[in-house]
């Protein structure tokens, strides 16, 4: 199996896990990237049992949409049942890196608010420890050099992501070269830099479930 067929199954099990618990008035969660991507076309299969989806960024609302899947503003959602989301990487814990796509900000609010955080990734994702894959951090644009001076202090190499905005209209800067060894409170001081909007970095709301794509199929990993 190669990376994308990896995907496809991760996907595809996601569907298979969610799909008894879907009831017409359910409305579930849907993240960015090409994992979800692969997650909503598996999902358009069953379109009709549920009553549709909050999106984590314009690109996943377009793709639901093509597929007759009805987008909700999470304004006016009390309650997400399941949020399904790709990652960048992940770790023992169940911690997470996410916002190579630049959806960090919009994911982050959906997975708060859902019950169950699904995780649909690859092998390739799997870490001991978390920050190989750059951190992204999503700030606001008058803060840049302010929020990149107070990176430059800590461990790692900022590098401002050139020529990306957000869907909130924001910048990113990555964070590379950091062994995050405590991604909870990582998470928090890096929050607390006046100008951060959000960071990459989903650990004190990391996943419930993770569904891996392996070579020999798809594993199921889950807290103990
Ligand atoms: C987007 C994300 C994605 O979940 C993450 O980048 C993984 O993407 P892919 O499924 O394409 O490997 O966080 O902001």
């Amino acid at each position: 199996m190669n990376q994308d067929e990896m995907k496809r199954a991760v996907a595809i099990a996601a569907v298979d896990m969610i799909r008894p618990r879907l009831e017409k008035e359910t409305v579930i969660g849907v993240g960015t990237g090409s994992t979800a991507n692969f997650f909503i076309d598996a999902l358009a299969r069953c379109r009709d049992e549920f009553a549709g989806a909050v999106a984590s960024s314009e690109a996943t609302a377009a793709r639901l949409r093509q597929h007759d899947i009805e987008v909700f503003d999470l304004n006016s959602v009390s309650q997400l049942e399941f949020y399904i989301d790709g990652a960048d990487e992940f770790d023992p814990y169940f911690n997470l890196i996410k916002g190579g796509g630049a959806a960090l900000t919009r994911e982050k609010i959906v997975a708060a608010v859902a019950k169950t955080f699904i995780c649909i990734v690859d092998e390739s994702k799997q870490v001991d420890v978390l920050g190989s894959f750059p951190l992204p951090v999503e700030v606001i644009p008058m803060a840049r050099s302010y929020v990149g001076r107070q990176l430059a202090g800590l461990e790692g190499q900022p590098v401002y992501r050139d020529g990306v905005v957000t869907d909130n209209g924001n910048i990113i800067i990555d964070l590379h070269d950091v062994d995050i060894l405590d991604p909870k409170a990582f998470e928090r001081h890096l929050n607390n830099i006046v100008g951060v909007v959000t960071n990459g970095l989903f650990a004190n709301r990391g996943a419930d479930v993770i569904l891996m794509g392996t070579p020999q199929g798809v594993v199921t990993l889950k807290p103990d």
